[in-house]
């Protein structure tokens, strides 16, 4: 039987392997923690579907495009769109309790950057409720040997040869020890890359080392200077805690205090709906703002809030000590999705033959900039599309010998476990974070990310001298001389756009421009990176 190894197991990997149970195919959900703790559970806002009578797929992927700033395929985007709504009446099977207005009808609330209102949402707490749901599903499969979870592993690289992937190598947590599955197919599901910039609203889970290892072997990238900034977020110890969109979909404000009056900026700039123009615009007014932006929900009432918008009262109440029902909240702009990841054509198929991506850590439908309530959609539709181009590919028979390439990596491992430095892996990712921040904000410049990429060559240049820093895990070290060049990946794809567009907003560059209307391609080859330009419905 077909054995498929699935790295990740949020709301893409699980998804992945469900549609793959359901056709007969085996697969194995590796991940360092099981899936109630994936970022996907996090999602509070909604997912998109055009389930409105004066709604259609065909405009959900117009505004999908547009707010992509017109580099995503509408090929893949169309077929996104279409399945929505197949996806949001599935999940409805499988147990969530999406909420209904008075009709019966599914309720759909307005998000920024659309058109119409079509975000469905169950309660405050949609990506939990998916996940419930699909983890229910995902058990069964694993009662009849279908799925089989492997928890407590860390991706370390792929078995590629000759351009083709036949497993990868894990580091088991637990033992400490290096193990590998051999499989028909690898499929990448790790999330975004949000660890490379310290606090976010993402998990720290998602690090983006498995992306960054499968570049070192070889696997192309795509839009990397392509990173949303959500607009409204609170600040807490370990994250950002994102306000969601909703707030503003159902009627909250934005402002800031000029002396005693409050100026509602985005409704003088940009007419009633201008708390949901799209997310780079909002977070560009709110970073440009002279003072404290403020969002204001208190007025909409204590029933309303607490029907529709508990997640948000509730995260402000227990990481900001506000009371929403009284108080406005202070918001911040901060990272929040990688449009950019690993480049797959329309099958999800990487550059690499037999290795596959799903989800944040493929990239596809986003563009230059992400719907919002897009993210869930993609997740699960990309999860379909990948599942079913597996499912057309034959068994590999026979597979190349890796053992050479195997002790090698072991060896290195406890040559690095060992071994005594005084540079720290842990120290040198809050080092980059704070670089990227700085380097790779809402605004560019040639000059700061000229800067950022001389800091990240530093730091590349004493990785190799690092300890594995045996005492937090050795995959922080193991992982970081990848995470480094990918990060140097990211701000020379910045550099080389030399435009505006989407959430890429060069201060030296603020026009769009018609030859940079591609997406771009980084590849690493011999130490160096180069930056190619596709338009992407040619792959
Ligand atoms: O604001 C939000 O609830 C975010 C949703 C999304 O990123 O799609």
């Amino acid at each position: 039987m077909k054995h498929v190894l699935i790295i990740g197991s949020g709301l893409s990997g699980l998804s992945c392997a469900i549609e793959l149970a359901e056709n007969g195919v085996k697969s194995t959900l590796v991940s360092p923690y099981p899936s109630e703790r994936a970022q996907s559970v996090m999602a509070a806002g909604g997912i998109n579907a055009a389930l409105g009578d004066d709604d259609s797929p065909q405009q959900h992927a117009a505004d999908t495009l547009k707010s992509g700033g017109d580099i995503a395929g509408p090929k893949a985007v169309a077929g996104l769109c279409e399945e929505a709504p197949h996806i949001v009446r599935r999940l409805e099977e499988l147990g969530v309790v999406f909420s209904r207005e008075k009709s019966g009808q599914i309720a759909l609330r307005a998000f920024g950057g659309q058109s119409r209102s079509r975000t469905a949402y169950a309660g405050a707490s949609t990506g939990k409720q998916i996940m419930t749901a699909l983890i229910r599903e995902a058990r069964k499969h694993e009662c009849e040997g279908l799925i089989t979870r492997c928890l407590g592993r860390q991706f370390h690289s792929a078995l590629i040869k000759d351009g083709k992937c036949y497993g990868a190598i894990l580091y088991n947590d637990k033992t400490r020890k290096m193990e590998t599955i051999y499989a028909d197919a690898v499929v990448i599901a790790t999330g975004g890359q949000n660890v490379l910039f310290g606090k976010t609203t993402g998990s720290t889970q998602c690090d983006g080392y498995t992306a960054a290892k499968l570049y070192e072997q070889g696997a192309r990238l795509k839009n990397l200077e392509f990173i949303q900034y959500h607009p409204t977020t609170v600040e807490t110890p370990q994250k950002r805690m994102l306000i969601s969109e909703a707030a503003r979909g159902d009627g909250g404000k934005l402002y800031y205090m000029d002396g005693d009056r409050k100026v509602y900026f985005m409704e003088d700039l940009y007419g009633e709906r201008g708390n949901l123009m799209p997310r780079d615009i909002v977070a560009r007014c709110i970073y440009d703002a002279p003072s404290q932006v403020y969002l204001d929900i208190s007025f909409l009432g204590k029933k309303q809030i607490k029907t529709r918008l508990l997640e948000v009262a509730e995260v402000c109440q227990k990481y900001a000590g506000i009371d929403v029902y009284k108080e406005s909240i202070p918001v911040y702009p901060s990272v929040h999705f990688f449009m950019g990841g690993l480049a797959v054509d329309r099958n999800h198929k990487t550059s690499i033959d037999n290795l596959y991506a799903a989800g944040e850590c493929a990239s596809m439908y986003h563009g230059a900039n992400r719907l919002g309530g897009n993210s869930l959609l993609s997740a699960i539709y990309s999860a379909k599309v990948t599942a079913a181009s597996i499912c057309g590919l034959p068994r590999q028979e026979e597979r190349p010998d890796f053992s050479e390439y195997i002790s090698e990596q072991e060896k290195i491992l406890a040559e690095r476990l060992a071994s005594k430095s005084k540079f720290s892996a842990v120290y040198i990712r809050h080092e980059v974070a704070k670089l990227m921040n700085d380097c790779l904000g809402i605004t560019r410049t040639e000059e700061k990310l000229t800067e950022g990429i001389r800091g990240i060559d530093y730091f590349i240049s004493i990785s190799d001298k690092l300890v594995y820093d045996a005492d937090v895990s050795p995959y922080i070290g193991y992982s970081l001389r990848p995470m480094l060049i990918l990060a140097r990946a990211i701000l020379t794809s910045a550099l080389e756009r030399k435009e505006s567009r989407g959430a890429h907003i060069r201060e030296d560059y603020p026009e769009r421009r018609d030859e940079y209307a591609t997406c771009s391609v980084s590849e690493y080859r011999n130490g160096e990176y180069h930056i190619s330009y596709v338009k992407e419905d040619d792959q």
